[in-house]
């Protein structure tokens, strides 16, 4: 297969340069691009070392599958040129997760939109792919009433250059830390992307809409708050919500064992699931003293591969597969 990445430089697209090596989708090539800066830049590939290529319609001529690993508004340039050459499109941005026409996918929770050969496919935001695995069993089981998140989200999320500034800070301490508002060391950011007029920010509604397109619950009540912190990598969530049954924080527990969640007395950090490709649920509990059927629980994931790039290539392969 003839792969394509747009974006490879980034923090996502080296993370799928990487995960490619071992995935089920065999490629035959592979063929990297980012912007102007980055052309003729080596990247190491399991395909031996790729140039960085200059993004023009040629990049795309002959691909099977290109993934886009960059802002909404450079995908919004360059996807169509990609479908319009009839390559399969993966899209990491916000751009197109929201379009009826395009399947929002995670696929655990709902890859059988895959089956609709679509020619563009959004990938999530990094909260909400392991948001929705962990919730969608629950959802099946005992019906979901209202839900309420908090997240904690890492700078790795923001991209390479957040990353950057975060090293800087580092090597900087304790020196003079002179970022202000946007400092990550030794703050919290509790507004990730401007806020609109009614006070909530972009990522919050991102969150919003896009649990709720997943689950296919459109008007599912929901509240969140993100929030940036300053760990490196790996987003935690703590998770608040109704169900419509009567249940029990066991039976809650039993259910995500059984699917695709790695559950666990303790509540998972972030220092320990980084790297790794599951999603983790711990301190699962009743809460005896807010309403009848509330649950609450803690759950973590690596914004980079469930949250990223391991979907997109999930998403890839369960394509792949139906082919
Ligand atoms: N980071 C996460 O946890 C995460 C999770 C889910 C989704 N996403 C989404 O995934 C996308 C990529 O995020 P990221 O964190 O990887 O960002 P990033 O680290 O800032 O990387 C951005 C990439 O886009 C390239 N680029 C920028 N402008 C371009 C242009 N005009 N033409 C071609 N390439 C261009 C950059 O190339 P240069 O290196 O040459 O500048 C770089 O390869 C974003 O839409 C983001 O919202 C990110």
């Amino acid at each position: 297969m003839r792969i394509g990445i747009v974006g490879a430089t980034g923090i996502v697209g080296r993370e799928l340069v990487s995960l490619l090596a071992t995935s089920k989708l065999k490629a035959t090539e592979l063929r990297l691009s980012a912007t102007t800066r980055s052309v003729g830049k080596k990247v190491a590939t399991h395909l031996g070392e790729q140039n960085i290529a200059e993004l023009n319609v040629g990049f795309f001529s002959g691909l099977d599958l290109c993934f886009f690993c960059v802002s909404g508004g450079v995908s919004e340039t360059w996807v169509p040129v990609a479908k319009a050459e009839k390559v399969l499109c993966i899209d990491n941005s916000s751009r197109y997760r929201m379009e009826a026409d395009v399947p929002l996918v995670v696929p655990e929770v709902n890859g059988e939109l895959l089956r609709g050969q679509p020619q563009i496919i959004a990938n999530p935001n990094c909260i909400v792919s392991p948001l929705t695995v962990a919730l969608n069993p629950i959802q099946l089981k005992f019906g979901l009433e209202d839900l309420c998140i908090s997240t904690y989200q890492s700078v790795s999320g923001a991209g390479h250059e957040a990353m950057a500034q975060l090293e800087t800070e580092l090597t900087n301490y304790p020196g003079r830390l002179s970022q202000g508002q946007g400092q990550f060391l030794l703050n919290i950011i509790a507004c990730i992307g401007s806020c609109d007029s009614r006070g909530h920010s972009q990522e919050e509604m991102k969150i919003i809409q896009e649990t709720r397109k997943i689950l296919d619950l459109p008007a599912l009540p929901m509240a969140v708050t993100a929030v940036r912190v300053p760990v490196k990598r790996s987003h935690c969530q703590a998770v608040t919500f109704i169900t419509k049954c009567r249940t029990s924080a066991e039976e809650i527990r039993q259910v995500l064992s059984a699917g695709d969640v790695r559950v666990s007395d303790v509540a998972p950090q972030p220092i320990a699931v980084q790297g790794t490709n599951q999603v983790y649920v711990g301190r699962i509990r009743e809460n005896r003293e807010h309403r009848p059927r509330s649950y609450s629980f803690w759950l973590a994931a690596d914004n980079l591969r469930k949250g990223a790039a391991l979907n997109a290539l999930s998403i890839a392969e369960h394509w792949w597969a139906l082919q």
